[in-house]
């Protein structure tokens, strides 16, 4: 698939890391605090922007575009599912979003797709969808590599950016709250931590996870001694397997380190155990696992992480929580609450007062 072809993941890498940087220098210059969690979700949004649909889409919408979908991914979209989209009013919000987005969509593939010659070496992720098809406007299902793109263009857009949006900004916002309030900022800072990086990107997965994955049965069976009629639906809980003592010893504290071998090497094979049996599941199992999973590690730490630690070409940035923290509360004291299933099932946000931080460019060294 084209999100984990890897000379696109290195051509949208070059593309956002200079954003990132911009993005952090101008919050260093400015001096204010932000709030972590509404900041690098405006900033994911933009990230996303660029990669999927290029960076003059980007450039002209992203004003509309990142506010607009920001609350998209707040919204308890599960409850439209019960009352039906007209009568929520959640519903409506989607759908108002949604309307609009499409409408934003069709006219930018028209306009490509009457300009094909121009549009044709575009590397962001809607034009190697267009090339691929051979430039038909496509309304329904588009077989792409094995797999069906089940919308036209503005539904699987919107698709992307919803599940990339959310799910990234609070991984990264919890991962880097941990960091800060624990001597882990420090060692990141150290030669050679790429592998702690990786092993703190599990472990926040491990603990802030999606409270559940919804599978629907396509044939009766027996589960656990249980018969399961066919059409029913079954949840499992990745966050409780994740918080269960008797497959993580002290669970409840945030330890990259069990990641890690005794040699300080990522331990591939512990974590190849933990997905195949199902004890870590961050990214989901199975047909429906997620397909963003390389983006994910390109935008979370090869973009975002690494500008924060910086390296011998450009210094990197301190991060300092200047309010929010309520001692003694969150996971491993951390400060900050989770906002569990309130909003949506996805990698919680904060709860509570919002995590203010101020941005500094560190002085090269
Ligand atoms: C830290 C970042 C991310 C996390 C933790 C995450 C997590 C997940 C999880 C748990 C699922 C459900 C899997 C299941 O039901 O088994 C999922 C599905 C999905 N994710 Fe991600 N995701 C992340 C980033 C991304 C990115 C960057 C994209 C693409 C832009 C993406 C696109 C998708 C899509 C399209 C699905 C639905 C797959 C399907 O239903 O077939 N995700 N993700």
């Amino acid at each position: 698939m084209a999100l984990n072809d890897s000379e696109n993941l290195e051509y949208w890498g070059r593309l956002i890391r200079p954003l990132v940087r911009r993005r952090y220098s101008l919050l260093s210059s400015s001096g204010g605090p932000v709030n972590l969690f509404t900041t690098t979700s405006d900033l994911v949004m933009l990230l996303l922007l660029y990669i999927l649909t290029g960076p003059d889409f980007a450039e002209k919408h992203s004003k509309e575009v990142v506010p607009m979908m920001q609350p998209y991914a707040r919204l308890r979209k599960h409850e439209c599912y019960v009352l039906g989209r007209r009568i929520s009013p959640t519903g409506r919000l989607l759908d108002g979003v949604e309307r609009r987005m499409k409408m934003l969509i069709e006219e930018e593939v028209a306009f490509r797709l009457k300009n094909m010659e121009r549009f044709r070496h575009n590397r962001d992720y809607l034009q190697i969808v267009l090339n691929r098809v051979g430039g038909k406007f496509v309304a329904g299902i588009c077989p792409i590599d094995s797999s069906l793109i089940h919308t036209a263009y503005p539904g699987h857009i919107v698709g992307l950016l919803d599940q990339g949006h959310a799910n990234q900004t609070t991984t990264f916002a919890w991962s880097l709250v941990h960091a800060i309030r624990s001597p882990l900022l420090s060692a990141l800072r150290q030669p050679g931590s790429k592998d702690l990086l990786e092993a703190t990107l599990h472990e926040t997965g491990r603990l802030y996870s999606n409270l559940m994955l919804v599978r629907g049965t396509t044939r009766s069976q027996t589960i656990l001694g249980k018969d399961i009629p066919k059409g029913a639906y079954i949840a499992c809980s990745p966050l409780i397997t994740g918080r269960d003592p008797d497959i993580f010893p002290e669970a409840n504290k945030f330890r990259p380190q069990r990641w890690m071998t005794p040699e300080q090497k990522l331990d591939e094979a512990r974590l190849k155990n933990a997905q195949r049996s199902g004890t870590w599941n961050q990214f989901g199992k199975g047909q429906f696992a997620c397909v963003g999973v390389k983006l994910a590690r390109l935008i979370l730490l090869d973009t975002l992480w690494s500008t924060i630690l910086g390296n011998d070409a450009q210094p990197g940035f301190d991060v300092q929580i200047v309010s929010g923290i309520k001692e003694g509360t969150g996971i491993d004291d951390v400060g900050v609450e989770a906002k569990w299933s309130e909003a949506y099932l996805g990698t919680p946000f904060e709860k509570g007062d919002p995590v203010m931080v101020r941005f500094k460019l560190k002085s090269a060294s």
